[in-house]
């Protein structure tokens, strides 16, 4: 169903081509697509309304000045409740007051009215097609941004004449309207809840100072929202980034580790986690109610480090363990080493383990926008050439969804 839940208004324009947009009607909805018919008086003289609204399932509007139809849909809203405009065929008449801002008529006002792409298959006489002002036309059409398909080659309903002029095939059309509205992407995470944790911690040492690292969150962000591109009921847990929230993402925003275990764990049960913070390994033993103050003589204070929960082990671990739990690693050495070390201490399935080593101060990977990463599982090691942090959370969504497909 390369067409599914798509929405056509469909203007069939007055030609003899008209009896092909009934069948054009017949295979935009076996693909899955609604079609709602607007005819103009023309079209009325080859085909009837009565044949339009049986194919389509749909009531035909044909009337502008239609007391019922305007007060119940209006043109206006015909026009925008809408995904594609097609109209088939497109009469030199029907191009002519496109390209000019005429409307007197419903079809025309609504071609005018709409904020939606427009696709034309043209059907005229061949001398018609050809006359320098139907040329005119669609260029200035094509201009403003209207597709075509066709018109071909070939006999023409007056038997004596042939040339350009022919509509397009009804197959032809369906091509150009799924090049247009491109095939309905596949979501093979519908259904699958999956928690992602993304940017750094901050730890507070006083009411104004804390601390943190250098993750930007980019990565997680972009993670989450290449789960949610391919259907998954995606809950974020963001540390503090100046990114935006990524559509389609139920997101929640923390400052501490604690807050973000507290939040990861009211989350489950879950399908999968995926653990991208940098979670802060410490922080202090207390955080002082008031801003710590130079005193003279005193020195510098000294700060009590103690351990932060470790987020990605405890729910490794956790009798609601996640199906899929992965975890990243982020190294200056030994890479893989400590990578399947993690694994198996951490409890996770996957490790993505990448070289923060390369670039200033390890700046290159935290905050920057590329990464190089190796995939480690219990299957081996896979490693992927460096690529933008889209492309790995676009390539790692997918090795999620094929993963809790398969299991
Ligand atoms: N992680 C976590 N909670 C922590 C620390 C880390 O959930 N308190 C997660 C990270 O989100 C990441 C993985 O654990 O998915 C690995 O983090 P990393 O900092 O690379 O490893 P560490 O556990 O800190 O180990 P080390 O300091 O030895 O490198």
């Amino acid at each position: 169903m390369t067409l599914s839940g798509k929405r056509i208004l469909l203007i069939i324009g007055g030609g003899i081509a008209a009896y092909k947009s009934l069948d054009l009607i017949r295979r935009l909805r076996e693909r899955g697509a609604s079609v709602r018919c607007v005819m103009t008086a023309a079209a009325q003289q080859f085909v009837t309304p009565l044949a339009a609204g049986a194919l389509s399932a749909d009531h035909v509007f044909t009337d502008l000045f239609d007391r019922q139809d305007e007060q119940d849909v209006g043109h206006i809203r015909l026009s925008r409740e809408a995904d594609l405009l097609v109209v088939a065929p497109a009469t030199a008449d029907l191009m002519g007051k496109l390209a000019n801002g005429l409307a007197d008529d419903l079809a025309s006002a609504v071609l005018l009215a709409t904020d939606k792409q427009v696709l034309m298959a043209p059907a005229m006489n061949p001398r018609m097609w050809s006359h320098p002002a139907t040329r005119r036309n669609r260029a200035t059409l094509e201009k403003d941004g209207v597709a075509f398909v066709g018109p071909n080659k070939g006999e023409m309903a007056e038997a004596t004449e042939a040339g350009e002029g022919r509509m397009a095939e009804p197959l032809e059309i369906v091509a150009a309207v799924e090049a247009i509205l491109g095939p309905v992407p596949e979501k093979p995470l519908a259904g699958k809840k999956i928690i992602v944790t993304s940017g750094p911690t901050h730890e507070p040492i006083d009411p104004v100072r804390y601390i943190a690292n250098r993750s930007s969150g980019k990565q997680g962000h972009a993670i989450a929202a290449a789960l949610a591109a391919l259907g998954a009921d995606v809950r974020l847990v963001s540390g503090p980034v100046t990114l935006a929230d990524p559509a389609g993402v139920t997101t929640q925003h923390v400052e501490s580790a604690r807050q973000m275990r507290d939040a990861v764990e009211a989350l489950l049960p879950a399908h999968a986690a995926v653990f991208v913070a940098a979670v802060a390994d410490w922080r202090t033993e207390t955080s002082a109610g008031e801003k710590i103050k130079k005193v003279a003589g005193e020195g510098p204070p000294v700060l009590k480090m103690v351990e932060n929960p470790d987020i990605l082990a405890g729910i490794g671990h956790h009798s609601s363990r996640p199906g899929l739990v992965v975890g990243f690693a982020a190294e200056t050495q030994d890479v893989l080493r400590n990578a399947e070390a993690k694994l198996k201490k951490k409890g996770a399935d996957v490790i993505v383990a990448n070289d923060v080593s390369h670039g200033e101060d390890g700046a290159g990977v935290m905050g920057g926008d590329r990464n190089r990463v190796k995939i480690v599982s219990k299957s081996g090691v896979e490693e992927w050439s460096e690529m933008t942090k889209q492309e790995v959370a676009t390539r790692l969504a997918a090795l999620i969804a094929e993963r809790l497909v398969r299991s």
